[in-house]
């Protein structure tokens, strides 16, 4: 299935396409009655448009498709194999379960795009996107750019490397696998990009250091301390459920910040909402909304900030 999002975030319009034209839509016939199997994923067909889309797969909001087919339809869909994810013009396929723990683009990081869609790229030579799983953000800016002559991809897994091993086709983009904190020491890039961990958790570091905050945090602390005095822009995706960690480091990065865009969305993350004692830190120690509105009772406003000197 394909989610198609429009520059606003206006709408989600949801396709069936390739193989689940035949296999779901009805198209199983040509026109002397062969059976057909399979059509490219080039070929869809549109099911429905959902409004004002607050997440990728919205449950509540697909549960409620009025159109009794539609609905069913999409139910079906959402079982198949391939999901493609389409904003202003990117495109990008994500088949399920091939790529343990690459999270494929979420509502975050199509809000990101939608707060750097008319940034001036002109001056950008090198980009990095840090923490970029598939790659979307770094891939959405190569799109609008063909000023920038090298674009990096980071991450710490593995399956995000074989991620791009498979897919990539721009000769301007690398990935490299490993901790960004190690590698971006004496690094310049132009612009750097991060949809980082944003969800702070008690204990946290004891747990896990690539979880919670940390890359968030090492990225507006050291982006001003560059060896290098070319000019440096970061931008990044910030919740307010870190606001009382987050703020004071930004105050004393000295940087000059400006909201790109910012979104209330659900919480919908399994392991959170599964684990009583981190919720019970979120809602009576940060700011998690506990407010029940159409489908969603836990909820999150999310910043994308840019930082320049
Ligand atoms: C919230 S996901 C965002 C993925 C992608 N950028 C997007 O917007 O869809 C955060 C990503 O940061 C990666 N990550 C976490 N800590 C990291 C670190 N220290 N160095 C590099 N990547 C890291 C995770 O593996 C994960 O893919």
């Amino acid at each position: 299935m394909k989610f198609k999002f429009d520059r606003e975030l206006n709408t989600q319009e949801i396709y069936a396409t390739g193989p689940e034209l035949s296999e779901t839509m009805g198209h199983d016939r040509d026109e002397n009655w062969n059976r057909i199997y399979e059509y490219p994923h080039t070929k869809e067909e549109l099911v429905t448009v959902l409004d004002n889309p607050v997440l990728m797969t919205d449950d509540w909001k697909l549960f409620n498709i009025k159109d009794y087919i539609a609905r069913q339809t999409v139910q079906l869909l959402l079982r198949k194999p391939m999901t493609i994810v389409e904003y202003d013009g990117l495109k990008m396929e994500f088949e399920q379960g091939k790529y343990h723990g690459v999270r494929s683009p979420n509502i975050d990081t199509l809000l990101f795009c939608r707060g750097i869609k008319d940034l001036d790229y002109s001056d950008v030579n090198s980009l990095i996107e840090v923490g970029s799983g598939p790659g979307f953000i770094a891939k959405y800016i190569g799109s609008k750019s063909n000023n920038i002559k090298q674009i990096v991809m980071n991450d710490i897994n593995p399956n995000a490397k074989k991620y791009f091993d498979d897919t990539n086709v721009d000769p301007r983009a690398e990935f490299v696998l490993g901790d960004a904190r190690k590698f971006l020491e004496w690094k310049h890039f132009d612009l750097i990009v991060c949809n980082p961990p944003y969800i702070p958790r008690p204990r946290a570091i004891e747990d896990n250091p690539y979880e919670w905050l940390e890359l968030l945090i090492y990225l507006i602390k050291n982006f001003n301390k560059t060896r290098d005095w070319r000019q440096t822009s970061l931008i990044i995706n910030v919740s307010n459920l870190a606001d009382d960690i987050i703020n004071p480091i930004l105050e004393q990065s000295w940087a000059k910040i400006e909201q790109l865009d910012e979104m209330e969305v659900p919480l919908k993350v399994g392991n959170v909402l599964n684990n009583p004692e981190w919720m019970d830190y979120l809602i009576n120690q940060k700011w998690l909304k506990d407010d029940y509105h159409d489908g969603h009772q836990y909820r999150q406003k999310l910043r994308i900030l840019k930082l320049d000197r």
